[in-house]
């Protein structure tokens, strides 16, 4: 990787499909950097048996997200994309970094609550320690930013204080990791339930859309969208929460501002405007569809893919592991 440019760090858990929100508040920002910056993309496997998973479907879900990480246009000579069950350092460092986590930080998660009522018979301490796994994949790899959704700021921020606890003990081991959050798409809400976010495990499948729902899916969920009696397409989360949503989506797939989308729709009732949202974003997921088709049948190319990355990735680890194990006191392998 060219020494010169900052470094980029992110991922995606293979937990079901991926939806419209983790492509417009992470994927597609990450084609976005992959020009200017050196970026990392892990598919954060480790993460996703917090939750029981169906072996099975677990390995479909992860084949199936690095084919999406390459058809939404990351380019694996650009980006190094690995599997993080790959890459052994992350569950090492891991456990480094738990031994400077306090419990009363993991316990003020929004995120570990959430998921303990959620999972209230399998409140695992995996599922605890899930935040310090993720600052391990984050200062692994002396990372500068981290584009995410805005649900992941909290886990982010406690990358952050372990990074400067650690230094502060230690003296300059890890990067201090910045997140970056877009503007529009970082909080993409259920379609049906404006008040919760899009997310992969709600049970009504009309809250979601994947980002490989076929167009007649993607229309109809649209047309389901919750939104109000006043028929105004206007801008405001807290009166309009449902249209709102619908105007993000809009915004993150056009390019457009919400005035110029709000402008567009002056007039216009809410039946004309769910549709001109679903075709928007039909037409921004059908070039990304195509190429995930075309990349189930290349087989050879995908494993070549994991082949390369996983070396780089780990080289890479390796060099602030070292230089962790040595400032902790571990005799030095022989
Ligand atoms: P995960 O798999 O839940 O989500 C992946 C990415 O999608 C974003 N996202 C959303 N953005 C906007 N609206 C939504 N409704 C929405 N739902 C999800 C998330 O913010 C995230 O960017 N723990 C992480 C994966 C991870 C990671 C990391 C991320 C593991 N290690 C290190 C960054 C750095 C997770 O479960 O994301």
């Amino acid at each position: 990787m060219p020494d010169d440019k900052k470094i980029i760090f992110s991922g995606i858990q293979p937990s079901g499909f991926v939806t419209l929100g983790n492509y417009l508040g992470a994927l597609n920002n990450w084609t976005k950097l992959q020009h200017q910056y050196n970026c990392l993309y892990c598919i954060a496997d480790l993460h996703t048996i917090t939750v029981r998973q169906d072996p099975e479907k677990f390995r479909k879900a992860e084949r199936e997200l690095l084919m999406q990480y390459i058809a939404v246009g990351l380019d694996p000579e650009l980006n190094i994309m690995y599997y993080q069950s790959h890459v052994p350092q992350h569950a090492e460092l891991s456990w480094v970094l738990s031994c400077f986590t306090y419990m009363g930080e993991l316990q003020r998660m929004t995120q570990f609550k959430e998921k303990s009522q959620k999972y209230s018979d399998n409140i695992n301490s995996g599922l605890f320690m899930y935040p310090v796994l993720m600052a391990a994949d984050i200062l692994l790899y002396q990372t500068d930013l981290v584009p995410v959704g805005e649900d992941q700021r909290q886990h982010l921020e406690l990358a952050r204080d372990l990074a400067e606890r650690f230094n502060k003990i230690y003296g300059d081991v890890f990067k201090i990791p910045e997140a970056y959050i877009g503007k529009v798409g970082a909080r993409v809400m259920a379609l049906q339930n404006p008040s919760k976010k899009m997310s992969k495990s709600d049970e009504n499948r009309n809250n979601t859309i994947a980002i490989m729902d076929p167009p007649d899916v993607i229309m109809s969920k649209f047309k389901k969208a919750v939104t109000d009696s006043d028929n105004e397409v206007r801008y405001s989360v807290e009166e309009k929460p449902g249209v709102s949503n619908l105007l993000n989506i809009y915004c993150a797939v056009t390019g457009y501002t919400i005035e110029q989308a709000e402008k567009e729709f002056q007039g216009k009732g809410y039946g004309d405007f769910k549709k001109s949202v679903a075709e928007a974003v039909i037409a921004n997921l059908e070039p990304v569809q195509k190429r995930f088709a075309e990349l189930k049948n290349n087989k050879d190319y995908i494993e070549s893919v994991i082949k390369n990355n996983t070396e780089r990735a780990s080289k890479l680890a390796d060099r602030t592991l070292s230089k962790v194990y040595k400032k902790v006191g571990f005799m030095p392998r022989v």
